[in-house]
């Protein structure tokens, strides 16, 4: 298992070589590295004796055929989206190790159909709207989300063109009756299992997320002449609101709330800031603490703008509500890792995951891996190599041991 935990490893740090610069990971949905991942696994798949196609949603897809036709299908990977200055396994890890464990099988057969899907975007990085790639599986690639545009005024519609996949087949990216649930591996991202000191965590529900964006205007003019009683800066104001998410996210347990992006419209030195975009990101486990930490936060905002003779414009980019887990795919996972020989730890997830795009349609269920330091979403992101060898044993454990027969067909 130490072998294939290090290949694991090791097929991480060859993924984040495909990146949009060279001093650092960054891949966002659909751009030009991502072609290099898709043929490192297409590769590694057709050994594997695999079937694979892009989707319309640009999502790399692997059939593992099982034993017999017309078979049911577990869906099992991750995203191989990053966001800027990325660590190498945020998403990379979950698709690998379902190769890695396709591996160990040596060819035998499963009584279900196994999909892996590298799925193309779950970051939100260069829409500001995450889970494309998963939201292409329930069917939820609509008009309003083909036509947002990126920072070059790119819509998500001409990205899926260029890059060479026709937006016309997003049908067939849809899940069909066959899928009996979705299994997704990933790194914790967070310090609870390093406190317990367990390699291995099985999420119970993922936490709802709001995201927005806010632009604060004033009015630009000259740094040097402008008088402090006679200005509207904007970025002050902005400043002042950043201070009050902060405050939020202190008061209410469980609550995180953070502004990850702030740009000063044609920011310079010597110009008072007439216009700054910033985003705000709101997490709960329980969604009504969620809904009310947003609503004071927005109207702190327009209180703030006001005070100051600012404008602020609010417009939400991103919502969705707290997700169960699936109980029995859950208690499944449970099962595996207790009779690989680990003690599994059960808890709730603050980051998104794709998991929570799929549970709309199919049982949905997570086995997290220890993130030494709780660090991720920057470079020194890291795994330990036991925790990965015994996410490998209770896979294939969980694959093996799987009844496909015990999920309903979905509706
Ligand atoms: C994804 O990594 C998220 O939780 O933002
Ligand atoms: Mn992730
Ligand atoms: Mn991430």
């Amino acid at each position: 298992m130490t072998l294939r935990a290090q290949r694991a490893i090791d097929a991480c740090w060859t993924i984040a070589r495909f990146s949009e610069s060279s001093d650092n990971i960054t891949r966002t949905y659909l751009s030009q590295p991502t072609h290099g991942v898709h043929e490192f696994l297409g590769a590694w798949m057709e050994r594997l004796g695999m079937e694979w196609r892009v989707d319309a949603a640009g999502n790399l897809r692997g059939v593992y055929r099982g034993d017999g036709v017309g078979l049911r299908r577990l869906l099992i990977g991750s995203h191989i989206d990053t966001v800027p200055n990325a660590g190498a396994f945020d998403g990379v890890l979950g698709v690998v190790l379902a190769l890695v464990m396709i591996e160990a099988f040596e060819g035998r057969r499963l009584s279900y159909d196994l999909e892996v899907i590298a799925f193309s975007e779950e970051e939100g990085v260069r829409f500001g709207v995450p889970f494309i790639g998963s939201r292409g599986l329930i069917g939820d690639v609509d008009e309003a989300l083909l036509n947002t545009e990126d920072r070059a005024g790119i819509t998500v519609k001409e990205a899926i063109e260029h890059y060479g996949v026709a937006v016309s087949e997003l049908a067939a990216a849809v899940l069909d009756a066959s899928a009996l649930g979705f299994v997704e591996f990933h790194i914790e991202q967070g310090p609870v299992l390093g406190d317990v000191g367990l390699s291995l965590g099985i999420v119970e529900a993922i936490a709802g997320q709001s995201r927005y964006e806010l632009t604060f205007r004033g009015s630009a003019n000259h740094a040097g002449t402008t008088p402090m009683r006679r200005r509207r800066d904007a970025l002050a104001g902005a400043a002042e609101w950043i201070g009050a998410v902060e405050r939020e996210g202190h008061s209410t347990l469980g609550l995180v709330a953070t502004v990850g992006r702030a740009e000063v419209v044609s920011g310079a030195t010597n110009v008072v800031p007439g216009e700054v975009r910033v985003s705000l990101d709101v997490r709960h486990g329980w969604d009504s603490a969620r809904a009310l930490a947003v609503e004071n936060l927005l109207s702190s905002a327009h209180a703030i703008a006001a005070r100051r003779g600012l404008g602020v414009e609010v417009v939400l980019q991103f919502e969705d509500a707290a997700t169960a887990m699936d109980g029995r795919l859950a208690a499944y996972l449970e099962t595996a890792i207790v009779a690989t020989g680990r003690r599994p730890h059960r808890m709730v997830s603050g980051a998104g995951h794709d998991a929570m795009v799929l549970a709309k349609r199919v049982p949905a269920a997570m086995l997290f891996l220890r993130s030494p330091g709780g660090v991720s979403h920057h470079p020194d992101e890291a795994v330990l190599l036991e925790d990965v060898e015994a996410a490998i044993a209770a896979g294939l454990y969980f694959l093996q041991h799987l009844d496909p027969n015990a999920f309903d067909t979905p509706v």
